[in-house]
Parts: structure tokens; sequence; C-alpha cells
């Protein structure tokens, strides 16, 4: 059977740790300047039909690190311009005889769709308001490395929960490994019942951010909507957004993420989002080894966990 990644509610608690374990032990690897064959003579197909700097960049990234090939399809100049249909490119695609389609798209679905229509494996890296779940991993992966550990923390998430992605697999992951998750944005941002996903809600951040462990800012994805849903950007800006003067409310250790791109002066203030709290670029580059993760787990689940065994027997930090 063909094992895709699709979304990070189909992740056991289970999955999670085993994909966070691998991307430390990679981590540590790659700190010693070694190369990593676990995809060598394999093609990674990045299939991003829509925008993309961080993920198709990290996931060519981790492709090449795990000694693979990868091909860059790019929309705009392919034949979906003369109107070839998504599943149609995919199994043309497909004929190549790829190892791997890491697909982007802005329908929610279409990573599953596709999934469904060929068989090679499919990696989601973010379909419409639904699934990011590798920018899941990677937030958990980060909170981990700064924190010590999700289990017990307290995240607190800002903003546009309701056309989040990154909100839906952030969730999905960080309460699987332990964390109490809060939501917080305005009412028309916020899903119909929150708490339907397993987290508390407030509309006034003051509230939530003195318990925060962790606060996540997302962007308004204004891509999303079918109309603007908030009064004004300078409205929501200064009810919603996290300045200094909120974040001076959180504790000394608390720690702010963003998934990135980042509005400046819309959710996060400037001398926030470069602050000592921010860990913005941590996830960044975090991004890599998760997807590392991602890529061995899918394509050479075999011999990724061959290699792990091996770091261990050969006493490794993550021995
Ligand atoms: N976080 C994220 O998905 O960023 P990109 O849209 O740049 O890939």
């Amino acid at each position: 059977m063909i094992s895709h990644f699709l979304s990070a509610s189909e992740l056991s608690k289970n999955d999670i740790e085993k994909l966070l374990f691998a991307a430390r032990a990679f981590s540590t690897f790659m700190r010693k300047g070694e190369n990593i064959g676990l995809l060598r003579g394999k093609t990674v197909v990045n299939m991003f039909f829509e925008n993309s700097t961080r993920t198709r960049v990290s996931f060519e990234l981790a492709t090449r690190r795990l000694g693979g090939n990868v091909i860059n399809f790019a929309t705009s100049t392919s034949s979906v311009q003369k109107g070839e249909t998504l599943i149609d490119t995919a199994r043309n695609i497909e004929a190549m005889k790829p190892d791997c389609l890491v697909v982007r798209h802005s329908s929610a679905g279409s990573p599953a769709t596709l999934a469904r229509s060929v068989a090679v494996p499919v990696i989601n890296a973010g379909d419409g308001f639904h699934q990011h779940p590798t920018q899941g991993l990677l937030d958990a992966f980060t909170i981990q490395e700064k924190l010590g550990q999700v289990e017990g923390k307290r995240v607190v998430i800002l903003g546009d929960i309701a056309h989040s992605r990154v909100a839906r697999s952030d969730i999905a992951i960080l309460r699987k490994l332990g964390a109490s998750v809060a939501v917080c944005g305005p009412p028309t941002l916020l899903p119909p019942s929150p708490e339907a996903l397993g987290v508390e809600h407030s509309y006034r951040m003051e509230e939530l951010l003195p318990s925060a462990d962790v606060v996540i800012a997302l962007r308004i994805q204004t891509e999303r909507q079918n109309r603007m849903q908030i009064p004004s950007v300078q409205e929501y800006s200064k009810i919603w957004g996290l300045n200094q003067q909120r974040s001076n409310l959180l504790k000394p250790q608390a720690i702010i993420l963003h998934p990135g791109p980042v509005n400046r002066g819309v959710e996060l203030d400037p001398e926030v989002a470069d602050g000592p709290r921010s860990v913005i670029l941590d996830q960044v580059s975090n991004g890599i080894l998760v997807r590392m993760a991602v890529l061995a787990s899918v394509c050479s689940r075999e011999e990724l966990g061959q290699w792990l065994v091996e770091q261990n027997n050969f006493g490794g930090e993550n021995a």
C-alpha cells in the first residue's frame, strides 16, 4: 500500500514523535557535516499550484540533503495554463516515474484527490484552509527545541483561525503531544465552534497572554476570504495585533512563532517579530529537518528505520 502524508489529523502521537525524533537525528548528523543518502536515486517533484517561499525551498533543500533529485514544477509555465486539469497534470508527471509528489494547492482536499488518482506517494504541502501538516510538525519541533517539551505547555494561536490551515494542523499535533491550546481573534475570523477543535477561545488576547508559554501569530488570509471580514487593517492591528506592550504581558520565557509570511505592523509589530522572544527564523530552519523526516518516512521508510537504529548503535545524541 502506498503511504501518503496528507493531514495532521491522520497522525497518531507515536507517528508524530517518530518524525520529530528523526528530525532531531538529522540535525545532529548534519552538524557533523556528513551526508545522508536516504533518498539517493529517488526523484521528488514539487508541484506548487499556489505561491510559497519557505515550504517549497525547504522541501527542495530537504530532498537534496537526503541525496535525492528534485524537480520544481512551475504552474505559471506549465500546460495548466492551456487548460490541463489537476488530475491529468499529476497523471502525466506520474508517467515519468517520480518517487514522490509534494503538492500545494489553494483548494482544500486537492492532495487527497491526487493521492486517490496516482500510484505515487503524495505529501501535502498546504491545501487551502484545510491542512499544512509539515508546518504543524515544524512548529512542534521548534517548541520542543526552545522549551524542552510540548506536553503541559499553554499555546495561544492569534488571528485568522477560521481560514488557517496552519491553525488546524498545529491544533491537531500540539494537542496530541499534550499541549493545551486556546485561540483568539475577532469573531468573524474564529471558526463557528472552536471548542469542537478541542480548544478554548477568547476575543481578547489580554485574557490569554499572561498564561501562554507559546504564542503563534497568524496572518489574515485575504486570499481565502470572499470579502474582507474585518472593518479595516488599521482597526484589526489596533485590537488584535501583537505589539510590544501586549507582549510584555507574557511570561519571561514565553516564545513567539509565526508561520510566515509576516505582515509587519498588522498581526505583529516589527519590534516583536524581530525581538528576543521571536523564533520565526528558527521555525524556517527547522522546516528543512522536519521535511527531511517526512520525505524519508514516505519514500524510504525501511531505510530510515535502519538508519535511526545505526545512529543509536553508534551512540549519537539521540541514543
Ligand atoms: N509557512 C508557509 O507555508 O510559508 P510559504 O507559504 O512561504 O511556504
